[in-house]
């Protein structure tokens, strides 16, 4: 079968320079290589182009970058869209997660009732109210379930959002204030580092997987690299001791591949600047390889 990869090397999202370098970074580190090697016919699309505007925040709102990251975004719609038309996974590579946005709109597109798995340290459950940073990287999530500027929400029509009873945090150890309201109040299902070390990573994803794929017609896998412990990925921007291990993330992922529900997916956040000779990028390469089946024996 075919996958079709999209870089988008976005930094705008999180106002910080490198995490621009993903893609490449994720390149370098083999991913074609590495999938085709699994079997896949992959495709690899480029990435699609990212400006560089003057720091800017829209008029009336703190939301860094609006414009371009909205414009961005909804090509990546259309990518990503164009690539299910054809019958291919697409397996997006950034860049921020503000990226998000952007591939969730297109996979609910052809999937409008998905289910998903945000695998991170943060919530990214902010609006332009509650944001402390103004970096929309911290928002997509909300703006997936419908919630944030009109201008991102409207990407693949202001109706194409996410379920929150068919959402779930995986691996959440910082949370604004302004988020944990609003997850408790939408009921979006979380999956702590309490509930990790309490449960086990099996028990979780089995847990994890009986919501996505309740009622859904595809599963989307949301994955920031910050969502492991930095000691395991130090190349991510926001970084937030006592994360989910190497061991445990292949767990997850190889949980993933079993359950064979899978229908999209993205890997985010890698910042090659702030990295130990590619780590970061060389971890998200070998969860890619392990979430689309790969086996030792
Ligand atoms: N909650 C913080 C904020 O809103 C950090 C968000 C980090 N998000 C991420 N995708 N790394 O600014
Ligand atoms: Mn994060
Ligand atoms: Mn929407
Ligand atoms: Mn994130």
């Amino acid at each position: 079968s075919n996958i079709s990869i999209i870089g988008v090397p976005m930094d705008l999202g999180a106002d910080r320079r490198g995490v621009d370098m993903g893609p490449s970074a994720i390149r370098y580190a083999g991913v074609v290589e590495r999938l085709e090697k699994i079997g896949y016919t992959v495709h690899d699309e480029g990435d699609i182009v990212v400006r560089r505007p003057k720091q800017n925040t829209t008029a009336g709102t703190n939301l860094k970058y609006l414009d371009e990251i909205a414009r961005v975004n909804r090509e990546l719609c259309d990518a990503v869209s164009g690539e299910m038309k054809k019958g291919h996974f697409p397996l997006v590579i950034g860049g921020d997660h503000s990226i998000a946005i952007g591939t969730i709109a297109g996979v609910l597109q052809h999937r409008p009732k998905t289910g998903v798995i945000w695998y991170d340290a943060h919530g990214d459950m902010n609006t332009a109210e509650t944001s402390p940073s103004g970096n929309i990287h911290g928002m997509s999530l909300a703006v997936s379930l419908g919630y944030g500027h009109e201008s991102l929400t409207s990407i693949g029509g202001a109706d194409a959002n996410l379920d929150p009873e068919k959402t779930v945090l995986i691996g959440a150890r910082a949370l604004d204030p302004g988020e944990k309201e609003f997850i408790q109040k939408l009921g979006v299902k979380v999956f702590t580092m309490h509930e990790i070390d309490r449960m086990g990573m099996a028990r979780v994803m089995e847990e994890a997987l009986k919501i996505v794929t309740n009622g859904t017609d595809g599963v989307h896998l949301s994955l920031d690299l910050d969502g492991l412990d930095p000691h395991d990925c130090p190349g991510v921007g926001t970084p937030v001791i006592g994360g989910i291990s190497y061991r445990e993330s292949h767990l997850a992922m190889e949980i993933l591949a079993e359950a064979n529900v899978l229908t999209s997916a993205e890997f985010v956040e890698v910042n090659p600047i702030l990295d130990q000779m590619n780590q970061t990028a060389r971890v998200a390469v070998a969860l890619m390889g392990s979430v689309f089946g790969e086996k030792l024996l």
